[in-house]
């Protein structure tokens, strides 16, 4: 169980029942939700869902992000166009942890069309309780970053 956080969640059309799964638990778990839809019925854009998601973030209106689409794929893409945002699209607990401890993600990806809604609550669970390691990691990620200003860390 991980501390209490204000997250942004979305999902496109392919995802919708398992975000919704995933927000009752995440609210039952003592999390804030903020959710980014989309609504039933509505086909969306999974980048439009990920610049919302993304900007909640950076903008610091929510700690942490999720998104889901069908594969996990295009949303995460679409997420790291996003300057500040590290997403990862992540495939077990394995990954939903290193991303963390590594990675310092700061948006966890996953699919509705690859996983269980339950699988996906359980990498999200341990999203948000895995911490970054910093040492070793923290420059790397610091390149990353630097990524995003065309000014690459060379050293
Ligand atoms: C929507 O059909 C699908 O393309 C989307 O959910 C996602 O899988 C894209 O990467």
């Amino acid at each position: 169980m991980s501390r209490s956080f204000t997250l942004a969640v979305a999902s496109d059309h392919a995802a919708i029942p398992e975000r919704f799964a995933l927000i009752e638990h995440l609210r039952g778990e003592g999390h804030e939700v903020i959710d980014f839809g989309c609504k039933e019925g509505e086909s969306v854009d999974y980048p439009d869902q990920a610049a919302l998601v993304g900007n909640a973030v950076v903008e610091g209106k929510a700690e942490r992000g999720v998104l889901i689409c069908g594969t996990g794929l295009g949303i995460c893409m679409a997420a790291n166009k996003v300057d500040g945002i590290r997403a990862a699209t992540v495939h077990d607990a394995f990954t939903a942890e290193m991303c963390r401890r590594h990675n310092d993600a700061n948006v966890v990806c996953m699919g509705a069309r690859v996983h269980a809604a339950v699988a996906i609550q359980r990498m999200v669970d341990v999203f948000l309780a895995s911490p970054f390691d910093e040492g070793r990691h923290t420059g790397r990620v610091a390149k990353i970053m630097a990524l995003e200003s065309h000014d690459p860390v060379t050293s």
